[in-house]
């Protein structure tokens, strides 16, 4: 897959030059020799800033573009690492004692001084060059400065915001709650990522059709540990009951609850990956335990065919789109369709929008969000946008393409700030928990966060949480509590697969997987992929999930 990093070069230029405007703010009088260089840096930065957009469009397209893109990013990271360390060599205590004794300061201070000429001009060559792209100025962009885990669970937030779907779900439970078969019955519903198999198992599992039944709803995940979920069946079905390690422990007392004469149970795997055939045979064999006159209803989700077709009893069910229309729905809803003043002269764009997100609910609630601060002009640019025909996704099956194109169109309406906060969370592994507090720690460890004179560095955080969330970037992911314990908000979040596809996509080259590039000599990344020593085996679908201790640079 083709790396998208250059759509990350506007957001750190913003920043940067915002970060320049502060160090001239803030050492005026002490260092006015520099603030020409920073004066004159700053203007370079302004001049290209206004074509950045054409440029990041260009770059799509062409190599040349994407390399000065590059160059310039490089750039960009150069000056804003000049400034920490400019910064910190200007604490007051450092200039009382260069006060005293006047040749130590000195040194420090003339080889910053040639590092800023060294930077001013490394910039203003990068800058002219943007003449011979004959980039434009565009003012139809929609970037709009609005400010605003995987694990899952059987809990439905709110029902009525599910649309269609209300034909699958009678299908799914009739077939189930008539099957007369004895035992097992495994039926897996399968359908590529974001479609909805996980809201439609919820639907399923929260039918009245299914109260009397002893009810279990376990998250796989990609890492596939039977004893985990031989154990959470346990706990679940018992209330409570303590981790069993041992296996023939855990398979005997498993054995008995399931087998309870007369038993209902219903369990959801939800979100299986296992291929191996051994393993999914195992777990098969596990749940399978005849009690007289009792019934297990299974129902996994999966994305994959050959993993339905492997693991099921009954004929699995392929989950289709969603129609247009009810794309059409989702966005509406996000968008707050029915406040609008131009509902009238919207709608149809907004419908040809909905056809784009082939069916998939996750595409269409990402674009519903973004479309809420545009205009009229702002939702025709976005129907018309070459995203949708980005080269980079030209080797994705068709839906799937769509859904990056419609991700990728929400991330880029984001405002720099928040599209850096967002970019970061790529160092985190697929499907990790992330403490919304860390996370907040971080972002303000690394200055993502943007200057404001009203609001705090905490509220503007939670309004970045507050949008990522409602971009179905970051979602809510269940945990043991939500409180606050301890002062520490320990709220978890997750990332969709997808989205953090796309969150990798962007930071490309910036990330330093230590899985793969032993050294980070002569690389440019900044940041290191967070890595899970608890992680036991190569995550199927993610190559940079080996089994290596956390680490992070900035
Ligand atoms: N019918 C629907 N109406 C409204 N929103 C929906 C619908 N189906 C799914 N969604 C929303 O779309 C998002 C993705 O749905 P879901 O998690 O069920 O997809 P999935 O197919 O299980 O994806 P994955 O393969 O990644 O597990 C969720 O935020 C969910 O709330
Ligand atoms: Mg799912």
């Amino acid at each position: 897959m083709p790396k998208l990093e250059a759509m990350l070069v506007s957001s750190v230029l913003s920043v940067v030059s915002q970060q320049i405007g502060a160090t001239i703010r803030g050492h005026i009088r002490l260092q006015w020799d520099f603030n020409k260089d920073l004066n004159k840096m700053k203007m370079a930065l302004e001049s290209v800033q206004a074509v950045l957009e054409d440029a990041e469009r260009q770059s799509i397209q062409d190599a040349t573009v994407r390399l000065w893109l590059k160059r310039l990013k490089d750039a960009m990271y150069a000056i804003s690492d000049m400034l920490d360390e400019f910064e910190s060599s200007n604490k007051p205590a450092r200039w009382k004692f260069a006060a005293t004794i006047p040749g130590i300061a000195i040194g420090p201070r003339f080889s910053m001084a040639n590092k800023m000429k060294k930077m001013r001009e490394e910039l203003e060559n990068i800058t002219n060059q943007h003449q011979n792209f004959r980039f434009t100025t565009d003012i139809s962009s929609i970037v709009q400065p609005f400010l605003d885990e995987r694990e899952t669970d059987s809990y439905l937030n709110d029902q009525t915001l599910i649309v269609g779907r209300t034909e699958e779900k009678i299908r799914i439970t009739d077939s189930l709650y008539e099957s007369t078969m004895e035992g097992i019955t495994i039926l897996p519903i399968y359908g590529i990522g974001g479609i909805g198999k996980t809201t439609l198992a919820k639907l399923v599992f929260n039918d009245t059709l299914f109260k009397d039944y002893s009810q279990v709803w376990i998250y796989v995940s990609q890492i596939f540990n039977l004893n985990k979920i031989g154990n959470s069946v346990i706990s679940q079905l018992s209330k409570g009951e303590s981790h069993i390690a041992e296996k023939q422990r855990m398979r005997t007392r498993l054995a008995e609850l399931l087998s309870a004469a007369g038993k209902k149970i219903l369990i959801v795997l939800d979100d299986l990956w296992e291929e191996n055939e051994i393993q999914l045979e195992e777990l098969k064999g596990m749940l399978t335990v005849g009690g007289e006159g009792g019934k297990v209803i299974v129902i996994v989700t999966t994305r994959d065919e050959a993993i339905a077709k492997k693991i099921c009893t009954v004929h699995p069910y392929k989950l289709p789109p969603l129609a247009d229309e009810r794309c059409w729905d989702i966005i509406k809803q996000k968008c707050a369709f029915e406040a609008r003043d131009d509902k009238d002269h919207v709608e149809s764009i907004g419908r040809d929008i909905a056809m784009k997100c082939g069916g998939v609910a996750l595409a269409a609630q990402a674009l519903g969000y973004m479309l809420k601060p545009l205009t009229f002009g702002e939702w025709e640019a976005v129907k018309n946008s070459d995203l949708w025909n980005l080269p980079a996704f030209k080797d994705e099956p068709s839906p799937q393409r769509n859904v990056l194109a419609c991700l990728l169109l929400s991330y880029k309406s984001m405002p720099s700030h928040l599209k850096l906060c967002f970019a970061y969370c790529a160092i985190f592994p697929r499907g990790h928990k992330i403490v919304k507090d860390d996370l907040i720690h971080q972002w303000i460890a690394h200055d993502f966060v943007a200057p404001s004179s009203i609001f705090s560095t905490r509220q503007l955080c939670e309004s970045y949480v507050k949008q990522l969330l409602g971009l179905s970037f970051l979602q809510h992911a269940k945990s043991f509590s939500t409180n606050v314990v301890h002062g520490r908000d320990v709220s978890l979040f997750t990332m969709h697969d997808l989205v953090h596809d796309l969150a990798r996509f962007v930071m490309a080259d910036e990330l330093h997987d230590t899985g793969k590039v032993r050294s980070i000599w002569g690389s440019n990344c900044r940041y290191a992929v967070v890595r899970l020593v608890l992680y036991q085996r190569r995550d199927p679908r993610d190559s940079n999930s080996d089994c290596q201790p956390c680490t992070h640079t900035g």
